[in-house]
């Protein structure tokens, strides 16, 4: 059994480590034309996962790979245009609903299984391999919306006037992600993370149904499989309903984003809960005096506390390297 990002000692990474700012990437990925093209491919998935390792060595590689397969696994359209961001074709929620497992065009993630054996095959048995999934609600604001124009208006919307259909898309959308980890964590993935990156788009009393239900149903039905990988979540945008989500939820490691002050966090969040981030991906564009001021901030306040080292939300592309490379040094020679 390889390790898990639970019993490495004081564990560094980044999300959104792999790809954008990373100049190797942006050479490897030329040789695709399409970003899912990219995704599918099993050399681009091997090499563009272990890059941020090989130059930062980073106690951790996520599997390249994005959140927009699933809603592409389940029939719609997914683009990416440059400089655009995503872009999917109109949702058609009957046909969905009505789908079949044999439906799924689940093989065409078949390379990216057999890269995840590949990758842990290469990577340091010290180090963790993390698979990943997006949460429900926010692959959902993607698939209604079709983009992140309009601030995910339709999705909102759906709450109000069309709850029932949208909690049986988010079951969809749940069922399909959880065989998808279940694959994942088959293959080498030796933790798993959930990304909920518009958490803050749902009103409080509609996180029950929309936020915390489908996210515990995959977290219920993984230990069902008696797989017991770490589960990180990264519920963004809750501020101070952080509380209520670790409360209901049943996390083992909870991404905290940037907006959240870290002191604030450790005196609220149960302590059998692992925390992770919450630097402000801004501050390390910038680097400088107070990026160290902000790293010695959330050193000192976890104090004792067992801590992942992260971001408040991914690696902005135009983070420079060496700002990465020196925030390495100076947290390793703590
Ligand atoms: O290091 C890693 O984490 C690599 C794997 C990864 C990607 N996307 C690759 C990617 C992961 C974990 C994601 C998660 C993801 N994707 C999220 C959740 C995290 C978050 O940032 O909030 C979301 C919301 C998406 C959807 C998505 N994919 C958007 C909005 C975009 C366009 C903007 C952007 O991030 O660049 C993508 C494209 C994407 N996903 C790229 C990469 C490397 C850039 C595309 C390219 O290389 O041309």
């Amino acid at each position: 059994m390889s390790i898990d990002i639970l019993k490495i000692d004081r564990p560094i990474w980044f999300m959104r480590q792999a790809g954008r700012h990373l100049p190797e990437y942006q050479k490897l990925r030329l040789r695709k034309k399409s970003f899912l093209d990219f995704c599918f491919d099993f050399d681009s998935i091997v090499e563009s996962s272990l890059q941020p390792v090989k130059r930062y060595d980073v106690d951790c590689a996520i599997v390249f790979s994005d959140i927009l397969v699933i809603p592409y696994l389940l029939g719609q359209g997914v683009a990416f245009k440059k400089g655009e961001g995503p872009n999917l074709e109109r949702l058609n929620f009957k046909d969905l609903l009505n789908l079949e497992k044999s439906d799924y065009k689940q093989n065409d993630l078949n390379n990216s299984y057999r890269a995840i054996k590949e990758i842990r095959s290469l990577l340091n048995k010290n180090k963790s391999l993390i698979g990943f999934c997006g949460a429900p609600w926010t692959v959902a604001c993607y698939m209604i919306d079709g983009n992140s124009k309009g601030g995910f208006y339709l999705s909102k919307e759906s709450i109000k006037k069309n709850k029932s259909y949208l909690e049986a898309l988010l079951d969809k959308i749940a069922d399909v992600s959880i065989e998808h980890l279940v694959k994942q964590y088959e293959s080498g993935c030796d933790t798993l993370m959930i990304f909920e990156s518009w958490a803050g788009l749902v009103d409080s009393n509609k996180k029950k149904d929309i936020l915390y239900k489908p996210v515990k149903k995959i977290i219920y039905e993984l230990r069902k499989r008696m797989i017991k990988a770490p589960v990180i979540v990264f519920p963004k945008g809750l501020g101070t309903g952080i509380i209520d989500y670790s409360r209901n939820v049943d996390i083992d490691i909870l991404s905290i984003d940037y907006d959240l002050d870290i002191k604030w966090v450790i005196d609220n969040i149960r302590e059998d809960i692992v925390l992770q981030g919450n630097l402000d991906p801004e501050l390390l564009v910038k680097g400088g005096e107070k990026l160290d001021q902000e790293v010695y901030k959330i050193k000192n306040s976890v104090g004792n506390r067992q801590h992942i080292f992260n971001l408040g939300h991914g690696l902005l592309p135009q983070t420079p390297v060496k700002n990465v490379q020196r925030l390495i040094e100076l947290l390793r020679s703590q």
